[in-house]
């Protein structure tokens, strides 16, 4: 039995959760796939009311007795601080030490690309975000708070392992997939001592992928080129920070946040999935909000825990969805939430075998 854990969050990361659970529901009822799921309610409501945000015991469950995890989203205007969110998120992947973030960029259908002229083929490509240090690894601090004098450092943290295996795992994945270009990204040209280890690094772990082709580009061009020409890309790792930025401009690149799924990874390890959509608060509970990356993201789950044909039966689903426009306002759909998850799970009911 696996086991995995359901954290819904905030906002419109409750909407979306609900129809992930529709999916991996049909799964278990109807095909008896072996997942048992269990709900947490970690999010702006508990902490707000209790003070808790993600407790070390609950990390160590999760470490010991999980297969895998799922969160919504995270960020509420009453928590302007975003305490709770950095506790629970940015706990989840340092604590369980998911060094990967595994952010696909993958066009579905060439009517949801705000470029002009590309083929599914052009924007096809994934990102691996380092996913444990940083300008995320939060060392730094404020002196003189609130005062004219005040200083606040915000450190990048940049060590020969971290950097390393990211780097390492990008090309194990290329090889794996027959890819044969690594692009790696930074701003080596500015922040020269990260730059230079990440320089390094890139350059002595490619020597053992004789057959990759290596590429560099400062981040800034990276970004350019993305929109310039995507389809020069097949695998990009970058830092934490950069990641995080080139993602969303990657989930445009596919039709938009609305289905730009993700997954926190370590192997061996309980990894955990996400859209990488946040709790837009202003859509929360409308049944407005895109299901997509949330069902994505459940795929994704389902195929790092061994199940490909169960990540190949909704990745079908969601691409007859998208042809057919059953889909949300944001893909030029006129369905809610709810009945975007509906027209998924009716899908994959019918080619259940
Ligand atoms: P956001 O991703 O929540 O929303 C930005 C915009 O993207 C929305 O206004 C909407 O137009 C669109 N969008 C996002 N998801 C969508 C969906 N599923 N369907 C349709 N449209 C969608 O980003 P934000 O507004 O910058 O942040 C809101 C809160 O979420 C903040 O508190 C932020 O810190 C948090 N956040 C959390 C995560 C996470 O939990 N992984 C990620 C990003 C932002
Ligand atoms: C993401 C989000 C998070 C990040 C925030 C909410 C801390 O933007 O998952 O992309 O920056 O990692
Ligand atoms: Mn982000």
């Amino acid at each position: 039995m696996y086991k995995i854990a359901i954290i819904p969050g905030d906002g419109i990361g409750i909407d979306v959760t609900k129809e992930a659970v529709k999916v991996f529901e049909i799964f278990r009822s109807e095909k008896g796939l072996p997942i048992e799921l269990n709900y947490f309610d970690y999010g702006a409501d508990k902490y707000l009311a209790t003070g808790i945000s993600m407790p070390d015991e609950q990390i160590k469950e999760f470490k010991e007795k999980y297969h895998a995890i799922f969160i919504g989203a995270l960020g509420d205007p009453r928590i302007p601080d975003m305490a709770h969110a950095r506790e629970i998120l940015l706990g989840t992947r340092f604590k369980l030490d998911l060094y990967i973030n595994y952010r696909p960029v993958r066009l579905i259908d060439p009517k949801l690309c705000p470029l002009k002229n590309k083929t599914t083929e052009d924007v096809n490509f994934v990102v691996f975000r380092e996913n444990t240090e940083g300008m995320y690894a939060g060392v730094g601090g404020h002196l003189k708070k609130n005062t004219t004098d005040e200083v606040a450092v915000q450190t990048s943290v940049n060590t020969f392992k971290g950097v390393e295996r990211i780097i390492r795992y990008a090309f194990d994945y290329a090889r794996k997939h027959n890819l044969d270009k690594v692009t790696m990204s930074d701003k080596s040209n500015a922040l020269r001592f990260e730059g230079d280890l990440w320089q390094r690094i890139f350059e002595k772990v490619g020597e053992e992928y004789p057959e990759i082709e290596k590429q560099h580009l400062f981040i800034d061009a990276l970004v350019m080129q993305m929109v310039k020409r995507p389809e020069q890309f097949q695998v990009i790792v970058t830092s934490n920070m950069f990641g995080d930025i080139v993602t969303d401009l990657g989930g445009q690149l596919q039709g938009g946040l609305g289905i730009a799924a993700s997954g926190n990874l370590h192997p061996g390890k309980v990894s955990m999935f996400e859209p990488v959509h946040g709790s837009a608060p202003k859509y929360k509970g409308q049944n407005v909000a895109n299901p997509i990356a949330a069902i994505l993201s459940a795929q994704l789950l389902l195929e790092h825990l061994g199940f490909a044909q169960e990540g190949k039966l909704i990745e079908n689903a969601v691409i007859t969805a998208i042809r057919s426009d059953k889909t949300t306002k944001d893909l030029g759909g006129k369905l809610g939430t709810k009945e975007v998850g509906d027209f998924i799970c009716e899908e994959i009911s019918r080619n259940l075998t």
